[in-house]
C-alpha cells in the first residue's frame, strides 16, 4: 500500500474510541494514580493478584463499537505502570497471563476487533515507572520497548496502527526512534504509526514515519497536514471527564452536545476524533460512558455519512457553521438551530436569521436538504455567494449540531 493511500484510509476512519483500561483502573482515580498516591510499587503490583478482567467482554465491545460509528478502537496495551495487558513473552511477568486474570487481553481485543470489522489499534506507553532501566539504563530500557513492540507486531496478525506516548517525560532523550519504527514498518507495513505530542505541544510533528500529529483534548485548528513533502493526518483525542483513566469521583462530564461539536470541529480540518472512555476494575464500561456513546451513536446513524465523507472545504467563516466536501455533494454544518415550538413549550426558542451566507462556494448546487428528514431548504448562489435557509429543529428534536447536504449540479 502507498504511504498516502495509508494515511487517507486512517482519515476516512473518522471516529474512534480511545479505552484506558489497567491495574490502575481498580482504584479508580485515573491512570496517573501510582505516581500521585503513596504507594510503593510492592502495593501496587499486588492490583495484579486482583485484577480477574471479569467484566471485559471483547466481542460486545466491539459490536458496541461498530453500532455507534466507531470504526476503529486504541486499547491501552500498556501504561505509564508498566503493566501489559499482552503476553509479553517473557519479557517482563507484570502483565495479564501473571495476573489473576490469566488471560491476553489484547488477543481478546484484536480477534473481536477483526471478527466484528472493527479496527485495532494498540496504545503503547514509551515512560515506564515499573523498569527500573528507564531511569538508570535508558538504552536497556530501550532495547525492552522495542521487544516488546516486536512482541506485538508478531503475534496478533494485522493492525490498523500504534499509538505511542510518553516520550514528552525525555524530550532531550535519544529515542531511537528510527528504529521502533523501523520494527513495526517491518513487520507490520501498512499500521498507522502516531506517537503523542501531549498537551502542550500540539500539533507538533516529528518523526517522517509518523502517519498524524496529535491534539490531546482539542485545538483542532492546529492540525498541520505536511511533514516536509510527506501528507499526514490528525486527530483529536478527548476525554468525557477530566480523566483518561476511570474516576467514578469525577463529575466533571461535558455535555454530550459539547462532545458532539468537538466531534464535528475536528472534521471541519479534517482530523480524526479519538473519544475516550476509562473501563472500570474488571474491565466493565461506565454506565454515564456507555450512555454518552450511545448518544454519539444515535446521532452518526443520522449524519454519520457527513463524519465518514466529508472533507474540509471551506474553513473561514462568520459564525461557528461550516462546509466539508463529498462526492458529488457539500455537507453543511449548522450550530444553535432552533427547535420549533413556542415560548411556552420549548427551552429554546431565539430566533435564527432567515438566511445563511456562505463565501467561496464555487461549486454549483441543484438542491439542498436536512440529512436528518429530507426536508428541502431554499437557497441561492450568487457568484460565489452562497445563500441557504435554514429552518428550525423540528419540534421534538434538536441534533445540537445538524448537518444538511447540497447535491452538486453534475
Ligand atoms: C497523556 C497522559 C496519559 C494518557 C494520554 C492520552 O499523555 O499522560 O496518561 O494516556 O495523555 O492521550
Amino acid at each position: 500500500m502507498h504511504v498516502l493511500d495509508r494515511i487517507t484510509a486512517y482519515e476516512k476512519l473518522g471516529l474512534g474510541l480511545f479505552i484506558h483500561w489497567g491495574l490502575y483502573s481498580q482504584l479508580s482515580k485515573g491512570e496517573w494514580i501510582f505516581k500521585f498516591g503513596k504507594f510503593s510499587m510492592d502495593e501496587y503490583q499486588k492490583l495484579s493478584d486482583t485484577f480477574t478482567a471479569e467484566d471485559f467482554d471483547a466481542d460486545a465491545l466491539a459490536c458496541f463499537a461498530k453500532e455507534n460509528g466507531f470504526k476503529y478502537i486504541v486499547l491501552t496495551t500498556r501504561h505509564h505502570d508498566g503493566f501489559s495487558l499482552y503476553d509479553t513473552c517473557g519479557l517482563c511477568d507484570f502483565d495479564s497471563p501473571h495476573s489473576r486474570a490469566n488471560r491476553d487481553i489484547v488477543r481478546e481485543f484484536v480477534d473481536a476487533c477483526n471478527k466484528h470489522n472493527v479496527i485495532p489499534f494498540l496504545y503503547h506507553t514509551t515512560i515506564d515507572w515499573y523498569n527500573s532501566d528507564y531511569q538508570n539504563d535508558f538504552d536497556t530500557y530501550l532495547e525492552y520497548l522495542r521487544k516488546s513492540v516486536e512482541v506485538l507486531c508478531t503475534n496478533y496478525g494485522k493492525l490498523g496502527g500504534f499509538w505511542f506516548d510518553g516520550c514528552w517525560d525525555k524530550p532531550n532523550a535519544e529515542w531511537h526512534e528510527n528504529e521502533l519504527y523501523g520494527i513495526i514498518r517491518k513487520y507490520q507495513p501498512n499500521a498507522i504509526i502516531i506517537n503523542n505530542t501531549g498537551l502542550s505541544h500540539r500539533g507538533e510533528k516529528g518523526n517522517i514515519e509518523l502517519d498524524a500529529v496529535t491534539l490531546e483534548q482539542g485545538c483542532p485548528e492546529l492540525v498541520k497536514n505536511f511533514n516536509g513533502d510527506k501528507y499526514i493526518a490528525s486527530e483529536l483525542c478527548l476525554t468525557m471527564n477530566d480523566h483518561w483513566g476511570v474516576s467514578l469521583s469525577d463529575f466533571n462530564y461535558k455535555s454530550p452536545c459539547e462532545i458532539i461539536e468537538v466531534l464535528c470541529g475536528s472534521r471541519k480540518y479534517g482530523s480524526n476524533f479519538l473519544l475516550n472512555t476509562g473501563f472500570e476494575a474488571q474491565g466493565k464500561m461506565p454506565e454515564i460512558q456507555r450512555a454518552y456513546l450511545n448518544i454519539v451513536g444515535r446521532w452518526m446513524k443520522i449524519f454519520g455519512e457527513a463524519i465518514y465523507f466529508g472533507r474540509p472545504y471551506i474553513r473561514e467563516n462568520t459564525t461557528k457553521n461550516f462546509i466539508l466536501k463529498g462526492e458529488g455533494c457539500l455537507y453543511i454544518f449548522a450550530y444553535n438551530i432552533t427547535i420549533d415550538g413556542s415560548e411556552n413549550v420549548t427551552v429554546n426558542v431565539e430566533e435564527m436569521p432567515d438566511e445563511y451566507v456562505f463565501e467561496n462556494v464555487k461549486d454549483k448546487i441543484s438542491e439542498v436538504y436536512w440529512m436528518d428528514n429530507n426536508e428541502p431548504l431554499k437557497f441561492e448562489q450568487d457568484g460565489e455567494n452562497f445563500m441557504v435557509n435554514f429552518t428550525k429543529n423540528e419540534y421534538g428534536t434538536n441534533y445540537c449540531v445538524r448537518v444538511a447536504k447540497a447535491i452538486l449540479d453534475k
